[in-house]
């Protein structure tokens, strides 16, 4: 069975409020163009793969730092609903909620800026904090939206305790070089390969990334599914996608990729099948406006693998 209920995700990473607003194309430097929509949505690559993982079956716990205003209430309520621990999601007097203002145009295609805030805060002692729930956990699944020293604690303790980590690079910056070979699998889409692997190719960058010590990497291809690679020596192993009815907002598509992958691996699944599980997400999770709320149930990740 390619996805069911069960197994354990522990998130490190990033809670945002998103400001979408949409226009039949972006605007060009200097011009200023009538919107069609606004809207506010619960985001942040952290809080978006947590749900996506609960929605997928798993029991999820999220570590992360939120300010102490509406938007952080808001974000701590959303997920405690999704049946997600929060107790490590601290509550920062001292900087605002992280957040996101996002284009969005007529093709579903986005442009972000990201105002860290509170997620810049969280800490290696945060983390040391949490040795006991991520030690619990079957999977740690991190981001780069919170400081790279938190990370390098999660991956180590999580290494540690023998639980699998999964580190969704994004977005791409350089990484500390003892922090590769703690990684079992790797997670990028293709502007994140080529940034960290070096190469224009993201199937030679993979490699390159797999050379440094990474478990097994995946690079996501959008609507073309995945690629998986397994070691320095193997061809990819190419993993399409789903039909999609039609494409909305393309904001936290990966997100649904990573969540669901991670959930499925803590079920017990191959990394192969936790991958298909990963294209059914995120094939669903275009079709919807928002992030979170576009993020899938296990029964529609199901219907999807099914054809249906
Ligand atoms: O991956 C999409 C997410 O990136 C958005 O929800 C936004 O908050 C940024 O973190």
């Amino acid at each position: 069975m390619a996805s069911q209920r069960g197994g354990s995700v522990v998130v490190v990473g990033s809670c945002n409020m998103d400001m979408v607003t949409r226009a039949p194309r972006f605007p060009s430097a200097g011009e200023h163009l009538i919107a069609t929509a606004f809207g506010t949505y619960l985001g942040g690559k952290g809080a978006n793969q947590a749900i996506a993982a609960a929605r997928a079956g798993a029991s999820v716990a999220m570590v992360g730092r939120v300010g102490s205003d509406a938007f952080g209430t808001q974000m701590v309520v959303a997920l405690a609903e999704a049946g997600i621990a929060v107790d490590a999601v601290a509550v920062d007097e001292g900087a605002p909620t992280g957040n996101a203002s996002i284009w969005l145009d007529a093709s579903g295609e986005n442009r972000l800026l990201i105002f860290a805030g509170a997620n810049g805060r969280v800490s290696p002692s945060d983390i040391r904090k949490q040795r006991v729930t991520i030690g619990a956990a079957s999977v740690l699944l991190a981001q780069l939206e919170v400081p790279i020293d938190a990370i390098y604690e999660a991956c180590t303790a999580a290494r540690a305790a023998g639980v699998r980590v999964v580190l969704n690079a994004a977005p791409a910056s350089p990484l500390p070089a003892d922090l590769w070979t703690l990684i079992d699998v790797l997670v990028v889409n293709q502007t994140e390969a080529v940034a960290l692997g070096g190469d224009i190719d993201a199937v030679h960058s993979s490699r390159v990334l797999v050379s440094k010590g990474v478990g097994t990497v995946v690079v996501t291809l959008g609507g073309a599914g995945c690629i998986v690679m397994p070691d320095i020596n193997s061809d990819p192993i190419a993993i399409s996608s789903f039909p999609v009815r039609s494409v909305v907002d393309t904001t936290g598509a990966g997100d649904a990729f990573c969540g669901a992958f991670a959930a499925s691996l803590a079920s017990g699944a191959s990394v192969i099948d936790a991958a298909r599980v990963g294209n059914a997400a995120g094939s669903l999770a275009v079709e919807v406006l928002g992030a979170i709320p576009s993020m899938p149930t296990l029964e529609q990740i199901q219907r999807r693998l099914q054809g249906r």
